[in-house]
């Protein structure tokens, strides 16, 4: 057992799908996964183990933000021998080539967090990058599912903050940021500092130029080809 998540050693897969949401972890694990058994209930954030096409996968709700995604990440690594997260979340788009409802996996996750500086005692901005055989693979396999258009690979925006005024991010735009999400550098310093592996991939929900949204029933649909990309990375 570890501070925030109350399994039992060998409870949890290698591989962990890591939703921001703990709602959608219960989704996952009750529509993709077979023989589930749910290993966390601690402040809700909920943890199932299951199996898909005969291969154990664990599936994690991360929270909202670097703080609680690196908590759960430092304890599935730290203390459960996790050897690859793959985040699932949502992300703005920044840059008018990338739409409403495509994917983007974030290659390198650029971030305003304190907490990545701090590490480095506040000397260096470390570059957080997802492992690149992860990357590989989920890229590849998206390529079967999607168009090209609707697939990007680049830097994201790991914000501390959903709702900021003040941040430019039209000049990260133009400095190649595609979009913005909230977790994947903290989930990337975590998995370099265990020498193991992490990708986070998103699907579009809403455009920070253009303004657009998904419906609910868009980001379902979105969702769970993202879905399918990750559980065909997470046995590969
Ligand atoms: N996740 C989805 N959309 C987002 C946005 N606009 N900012 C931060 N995180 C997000």
């Amino acid at each position: 057992m570890s501070v925030h998540i109350n399994a039992e050693k060998g409870a949890i897969a290698p591989i962990v799908l890591f939703p921001g949401d703990p709602l959608r972890a219960k989704f996952i694990a009750e529509t993709f996964l077979e023989d589930v058994t749910q290993y966390n209930t601690v402040r809700n954030m909920f943890g199932y183990t299951g199996t898909y096409q005969g291969v154990a996968i664990s599936v994690q709700g991360s929270g909202m933000g670097i703080p609680s995604a690196m908590i759960y990440a430092e304890e599935l690594y730290q203390s459960y021998d996790v050897d690859t997260i793959i985040r699932i979340g949502s992300a703005g788009a920044m840059k008018e080539s990338v739409k409403v409802r495509d994917i983007v996996f974030g290659q390198g996750a650029t971030t305003d967090s304190a907490i990545l500086t701090n590490i480095f005692d506040q000397q260096v901005h470390y570059s957080a990058i997802a492992d690149f055989t992860v990357l590989d693979t989920a890229y590849h396999i998206a390529q079967t599912m999607l168009p090209k258009e609707n697939i990007h690979v680049g830097n994201v925006l790991s914000s501390d903050r959903f709702y900021n005024e003040e941040m430019d991010k039209m000049k990260l735009a133009r400095y190649g940021v595609l979009a913005v999400e909230m977790e994947a550098a903290g989930l990337y310093a975590v998995a370099a500092k265990h020498q193991r592996r992490a990708l986070a991939m998103c699907t579009i929900s809403d455009h920070i130029i253009t303004g657009e949204e998904t419906t609910a029933q868009e980001r379902e649909q979105t969702f769970t080809q993202m879905m399918e990309i990750a559980l065909q990375t997470a046995v590969k």
